[in-house]
């Protein structure tokens, strides 16, 4: 990565349902040096706490329903004021819903800031259910695995996500189409749109990403495939 890419990128992630977000978003923050931020990660470990936040955030994400916008909104604006996030930051399924996406520019503006890019990677909707429904995550790295397209090591401990049985992945979906979908248009008319093609090897995408973000912010130098989480990946052909 050259130096003139270092400027703050404070991007979001848009997408449906493993649309790959959180491959990409993990990629992009390591040659960045900036945080990715996904609430669906946070309420994940909340649960795992046994918080009674935790309890109550497992019972909605198990029916593949939408956490209410005010409790999302203090969870981002909490991890937004840490350190690491003043370098930029990628958000990983924040904002979901317009009130969360207006939620966002109030707090950054708050702190004299802005988003400068979102980027929305468009994958069709038989991918999507193949792709949640084999997805695998390592408990100990948070390493994001695929059985067909990027098969984890033996010595991976994994865990397969409640909410991706294939029921309930459809309900995520029609719940991305009924409330996430909005922001598309919203970040259009702030002309901080790209839309990327989530198709091909995670590479691939990882490549059109940079190239759009380098669109959008001015800055060069993300153009070069720079981690092996980059190179990786089978091509689902
Ligand atoms: P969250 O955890 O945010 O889930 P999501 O948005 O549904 O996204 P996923 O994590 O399912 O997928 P992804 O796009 O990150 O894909 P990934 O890279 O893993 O949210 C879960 C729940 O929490 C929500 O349903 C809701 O209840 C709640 N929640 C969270 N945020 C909220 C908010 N803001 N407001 C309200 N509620 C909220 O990839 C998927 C799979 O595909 C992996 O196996 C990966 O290896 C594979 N893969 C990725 N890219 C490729 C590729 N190019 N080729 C082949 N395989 C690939």
């Amino acid at each position: 990565m050259s130096g003139a890419a270092k400027q703050a990128v404070r991007l979001v992630l848009l997408g449906a349902p493993a649309s790959g977000k959180g491959t990409q978003g993990a990629t992009l923050a390591a040659e960045l040096g900036i945080p990715k931020i996904s609430t669906g990660d946070m309420m994940r470990a909340a649960r795992d706490a046994g918080t009674e936040l935790g309890k109550l955030f497992d019972g909605i994400m198990s029916q593949g329903k939408l956490v209410p916008d005010d409790l999302v909104i203090r969870l981002v604006d909490e991890r937004l004021a840490h350190a690491d996030a003043q370098r930029g930051f990628i958000l990983d399924g924040f904002p979901r819903t317009v009130p969360q996406a207006e939620a966002l520019d109030q707090l950054l503006a708050s702190r004299g800031a802005s988003l400068n890019a979102a980027v929305d990677i468009a994958t069709p909707r038989e991918l999507l259910i193949e792709r949640a429904t084999l997805r695998r995550t390592d408990v100990r790295t948070g390493q994001i695995y695929h059985l067909k397209y990027n098969p984890p090591p033996d010595s991976a401990q994994l865990v397969h996500r409640d909410d991706d049985r294939e029921e309930t992945v459809r309900k995520r979906l029609d719940a991305y189409d009924a409330m996430t979908a909005a922001l598309v248009p919203y970040y259009e008319g702030k002309g901080l749109l790209r839309h990327v093609d989530g198709v091909g090897s995670p590479s691939d995408v990882a490549q059109r990403i940079r190239r759009a973000l380098a669109e959008l912010t001015g800055a060069s130098g993300l153009t070069a495939a720079s981690t092996p989480e980059a190179r990786g990946g089978a091509n689902e052909g």
